[in-house]
């Protein structure tokens, strides 16, 4: 994930950057480099490798500027080399991204027509021809980076130096978190408190679409119309930061929100996203072609997400999936196929249940291939192959990014299997990889109106039983949405899927029972809604998650409507879907005073059977 600072300072900003880069190191990061002001004109310095390779040039050649940006990149489009690096810069601005800009593509064929030259192969350096050309024509820096704002899609943190302009630093958010920091000596922007901490004494969050002008008198946060907002300030706690809850109540609020950012970086670790393809970071130890079955073991929210990934294993790579909790597989005394492939999910590495498949797959010979979160965990090291989410630590117990990670790991570990085992077209695998590419935006639009969940939330708050209802991989994330609402609110939920309903649950329907419908518009939208009908028929209590299409198709009186954007990630919704699922579960669990980030009886890591 990369790093970001901006300091507006009093002295030479050089060190100051070095020591805030450091401070973001944990993040992962390929390559650095920095940018300043020397006589008012724009000058950077970049390197690959480690910092001390920056470090190493700045020793040849010393940069004096009092205004500066920082960057440590983690490569998402483009090999990670120093032309690569940020700042990405051109005569008028230095930029500093983090993120994945999902037009850039578009952007940089019609900047390209208007004569820019780029001279790398990042999505990011399309962003600052996109500001050079709106000030080409007569712009100002703040009206080029609003206009500028405008035209991009994805998610994305942003930090804006402009060639000239010795007191003016312009910083922006959309689904990846920015801070600007006040301290003694400067003003400052960072991609999270930690690199502000020596500086900073305190601190304000951008909100979701806000950017930021700062000068060393003056800070104005803008909102996404333009229009001038304050955002609270607060005293930077030092020793808080590696687990801040930065501006949110609870770490299961911040955790939700970050999602943008880490499935984002997670879908870059596994994609080529410069070429439109599955990239896994690892060799298959085994023959895709030759494999006749997958098997899939984990706990909880793990094997929810493990659910979900048997319809894309099916259809993208062709494997029949075998799929069990680990509890009951570990004791089932299983058949598994010569040479097999057995997939474990965890975001803790350490569940004993899930530990105890994997080594009964191991003894039954099978090549063990793990997605979990804590790189240095038991299963981790267990395994054959790690294949890790890049989710950060995960404080809160109700599993929220861990999950839609471990999405994003299944969803590109299927496309790659498809490709190797010749069942996709290349064709088909870019079609799909776009989709993908487009859900942290799609997640950041969900975020962003996130107060028309509380109304719901507060119905649902009444309820004593609850019904998820949801097809093809909508079913076991109506599966996930029931379980979030019982960890945390203690009301007794149940996830079905939405066509077995008529099998047994249709009798329990009344209208003191919410039924809330999962409906993406996918190939089974028009199914689900013939369900969501059949619960109307019987003066259901109807809560629809889904597009405006879904709600004019099932014409239906509905207690509550989430609507959600009408394309959103085809095959991969559920990536998207997940997010009101969770700030519903959440928000029900506030309204009720519950205790959200420790619910009761609950571990965060269940080491014991
Ligand atoms: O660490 P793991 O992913 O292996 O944990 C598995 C489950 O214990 C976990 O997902 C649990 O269900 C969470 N409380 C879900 O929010």
């Amino acid at each position: 994930m990369c790093g970001i600072v901006g300091i507006l300072g009093r002295e030479p900003v050089a060190p100051a950057l070095i020591d805030a880069l450091k401070r973001l190191e944990y993040r992962g990061y390929d390559s650095a480099g920095v940018a300043t002001l020397e006589n008012g004109r724009l000058t950077r310095l970049r390197a690959s490798g480690k910092l001390r390779n920056l470090q190493d040039k700045l020793k040849e050649t010393p940069l004096s500027g009092h205004i500066g940006l920082g960057h440590t990149r983690w490569a998402t489009h483009g090999r990670p080399n120093e032309n690569n690096a940020h700042p990405h810069a051109n005569d008028r601005v230095a930029v500093v991204h983090n993120g994945i800009i999902e037009n850039f593509r578009e952007l940089r064929e019609e900047l390209t027509a208007k004569g820019h030259v780029f001279a790398t192969e990042t999505d990011s350096e399309a962003v600052a021809h996109l500001v050079a050309e709106e000030m080409r024509q007569g712009s100002k820096p703040r009206e080029a980076v609003a206009a500028a704002l405008g035209r991009l899609k994805g998610a994305f943190a942003l930090v804006f130096l402009f060639d000239g302009e010795l007191d003016l630093l312009i910083g922006a958010r959309r689904g990846s978190p920015l801070a600007v920091g006040w301290g003694d000596d400067g003003v400052y922007l960072g991609s999270d408190a930690l690199a502000l901490a020596p500086f900073a004494k305190e601190i304000a969050y951008l909100e979701e679409d806000d950017w930021v002008t700062l000068t060393r008198e003056k800070t104005t946060f803008f909102d996404a119309a333009g229009r001038i907002v304050e955002r609270a300030r607060r005293p930077l706690q030092a020793g808080s930061l590696m687990v801040d809850k930065g501006n949110y109540r609870h770490y299961m609020a911040k955790e939700i929100h970050e999602q943008p950012e880490v499935v984002g970086r997670t879908l870059a670790h596994y994609l080529d996203l410069a070429s439109g393809t599955a990239r896994l970071p690892f060799d298959l130890a085994f023959d895709a072609k030759a494999l006749s079955r997958v098997t899939i073991s984990a706990c909880g929210t793990a094997f929810y997400a493990g659910l979900v990934a048997r319809y894309w294993l099916e259809r993208f790579a062709r494997l029949s999936v075998e799929i069990d909790i680990a509890s009951e597989f570990r004791y089932r005394e299983a058949p598994l196929p010569e040479g097999g492939l057995m997939i474990v999910v965890s975001q803790s590495g350490e569940t004993a249940d899930t530990l105890a498949a994997l080594r009964y797959a191991k003894a039954h010979g099978q090549h063990v291939l793990s997605i979990v979160n804590v790189e240095t965990s038991t299963i981790a090291r267990e395994s054959d192959t790690v294949a890790q989410t890049l989710a950060g630590p995960e404080i809160g117990v109700a599993s929220t990014k861990a999950f839609t990670c471990q999405l994003a790991v299944f969803a590109c570990l299927a496309l790659a299997l498809g490709r190797a085992r010749g069942v996709l077209t290349e064709e088909r695998e870019k079609e799909l990889v776009a989709e993908l590419i487009a859900t942290p935006g799609l997640m950041a639009q969900v975020l962003k109106d996130e107060a028309r969940i509380e109304p719901v939330a507060r119905d649902v708050a009444r309820a004593s039983s609850v019904l998820y209802l949801g097809r093809g991989p909508s079913y076991p994330l109506a599966l996930e949405g029931a379980l979030k609402l019982k960890e945390l609110s203690y009301i007794h939920a149940e996830g079905y899927a939405a066509g077995e309903l008529k099998h047994g649950p249709i009798a329990l329907i009344d209208f003191a029972m919410p039924v809330i419908v999962l409906a993406p518009h996918d190939a089974s939208l028009e199914k689900t809604v013939s369900n969501l009908q059949e619960v109307a028929a019987r003066g259901g209590h109807l809560i629809l998650i889904g597009p405006e299409s879904a709600r004019v198709a099932a014409s239906a009186e509905l207690a509550g409507f989430i609507e959600m954007p009408e394309v959103a990630a085809g095959a991969f919704a559920a990536l998207v879907y997940a997010v009101p699922a969770q700030l519903l579960a959440y928000h029900v669990a506030v309204f009720m005073g519950k205790d959200v980030d420790q619910p009761r009886n609950l571990a965060k890591s269940v080491t014991v059977e």
